[in-house]
């Protein structure tokens, strides 16, 4: 570079823009490239404010409806909005049971990452996600906790009044599509790309 800069007044100027613009721009390209994706954030979002919508309506319906054993459960009430909300392509929500003994045999981890993310949940994670893509469409995938939120839980769950306080006895598990429609199922292993 030092030869180039000999040749003329011009092309030394030129050099010196070069020297100092160059770094400035790849430390721009680098920043550029760190910068969170904007897509999977917004999702992050809306996930964070679905599990607070949808929990708190459980917990405030099952407080001041559910008051005997013969009552429809809250989980009973919400896996049909769950289903509601998938059926429009919003996204899909499961229930699931975090201690081995669950109400229903159909609210259990039922993939890898369910029950790894299950064992990080007891464990004390509040988050696990991961990103998924099926069909072309990036979908995040997350678990987030449910935790025994007052004694009624145990008026139908006895299995609960043995777990440490504060310890998941549960999830909800969210597929959400970031930039496609939502494919629901995942595709047999066999031709999965
Ligand atoms: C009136 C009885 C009743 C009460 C009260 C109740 N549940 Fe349930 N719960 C059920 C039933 C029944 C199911 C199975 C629902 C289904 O699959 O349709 C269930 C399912 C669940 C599941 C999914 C795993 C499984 O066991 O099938 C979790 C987690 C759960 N309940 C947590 C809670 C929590 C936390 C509370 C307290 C806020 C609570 N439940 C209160 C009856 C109850």
């Amino acid at each position: 570079m030092f030869v180039t800069c000999r040749i003329g007044r011009q092309s030394f100027a030129s050099c010196l823009l070069l020297t100092i613009c160059f770094p400035v721009w790849a430390s721009a390209q680098q920043k550029a490239e760190e910068k969170p994706d904007a897509g999977i954030e917004a999702k992050r979002r809306e996930v964070r404010m679905l599990d607070d919508l949808y929990k708190g309506a459980i917990v405030t319906i099952t407080e001041h409806y559910v008051n005997d054993k013969d009552t429809i459960p809250a989980g009973t009430a919400f896996k049909k909005l769950f289903e509601a909300a998938e059926a429009k392509g919003w996204h899909k929500v499961r229930l699931l049971d975090a201690t081995g003994n669950p109400y229903d045999s159909e609210n259990v981890a039922n993939d890898e990452f369910e029950k790894d993310a299950i064992k990080q949940l007891v464990a004390g994670k509040p988050w696990v996600e991961s990103i998924e893509n099926r069909k072309g469409t990036r979908h995040l995938r997350v678990l987030t906790p449910i935790p025994v939120v007052f004694e009624k839980c145990v008026m139908c769950h006895d299995n609960y009044a043995d777990v440490p306080k504060g310890q998941a006895i549960g999830a909800l598990s969210y597929l959400v599509p970031i930039d496609g429609p939502l494919v629901s199922e995942k595709a047999p292993a066999s031709i999965r790309e």
